[in-house]
């Protein structure tokens, strides 16, 4: 995708809303809820977007949907794309590119996520401070090939991924809403997947010093702040990794994964409700 073909994706949706969103969200595994919720609403289903790519996963709906929430404009990716589906890293974080010129400047990124940390149980709301791009640290990375300098530098940092400022409001909000008993901070690791991880996988991970893995989201931090959007990581925990061999715990599995999403959907969304209030996009 060159950056005039953003540009011509985004002359087809702008010529069919007047909407001029600041926020962006992408809507994890069972939270696509929260794109209903909004009100004047305007919905693209992906297929209908000139080159766009479509959600092939359960739970995952294909919509680009804009509206509003209590005042504030923003637009929702009802459905992400993933590397395992077999998109390629550049092609899953296109539509990043595509809100960052529809005038994005902050994105609310939230994923299923199993827990690493034994000290996170299901249900509870990671905070994302950090992340680990396990595939990215190899050659897999989103900004890998010629660049554009219109996005972003060729070398784009990421010590700042996950905002400070805003991770501090979320705390805040959190506290506000009577949600921080389960509010949790650590850092996410992406693996490819689609298959979960073995047990020693997951003590591989613990030792790297995650908290949580799933198969999304860090691709899309990193071409969110190549192109300067700030970003804000949530995770919902739906489940926890199995950590021993010869355990008797149920493994992993996607109808755990979006059950628990639904079952806690309604605190999700008071939260990102709430932080869309509070954030200044200046
Ligand atoms: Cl346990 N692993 C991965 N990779 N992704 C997940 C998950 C686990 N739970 C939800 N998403």
């Amino acid at each position: 995708y060159s950056y005039e073909s953003i540009e011509s994706i985004i002359k087809f949706i702008l010529s069919r809303t007047s909407q001029r969103p600041e926020i962006g969200i992408i809507c994890g595994t069972g939270m696509g809820g929260l794109a209903d919720i909004l009100y004047e609403k305007e919905s693209f289903p992906y297929k209908e977007i000139p080159d766009f790519p479509v959600s092939t996963v359960p739970g995952h709906l294909g919509f680009l949907v804009f509206g509003k929430l209590n005042g504030t404009q923003v637009i929702c990716m009802q459905g992400r794309f993933h590397v395992y589906e077999g998109y390629s890293v550049w092609k899953c974080v296109m539509p990043i590119r595509v809100m960052k010129l529809i005038g994005v400047r902050v994105l609310i990124i939230t994923n299923a996520a199993g827990s690493v940390n034994q000290n996170f149980s299901v249900g509870d709301i990671m905070l994302i401070k950090d992340h680990i791009n396990f595939s990215g640290l190899g050659s897999n990375n989103p900004l890998r090939g010629k660049n554009d300098d219109r996005w972003g530098p060729r070398f784009s940092p990421m010590s700042d991924a996950y905002d400070l400022r805003l991770r501090q409001l979320v705390r805040t909000i959190a506290k506000k809403l009577d949600l921080d008993k389960y509010l949790k901070e650590g850092v996410y690791c992406m693996i490819g997947g689609p298959s979960y991880e073995t047990v020693s996988e997951i003590q591989l991970l613990k030792l790297l010093g995650a908290d949580a893995v799933g198969m999304s989201t860090a691709h899309e931090v990193i071409a969110a702040r190549h192109c300067a959007i700030r970003v804000i990581g949530i995770s919902l925990i739906t489940n926890s990794c199995v950590m021993k061999h010869d355990s008797e715990e149920m493994p992993a599995n996607h109808e755990e994964v979006m059950e628990v999403g639904n079952l806690h959907k309604k605190d999700l969304e008071k939260l990102v409700t709430e932080i869309i209030m509070n954030i200044d996009t200046v």
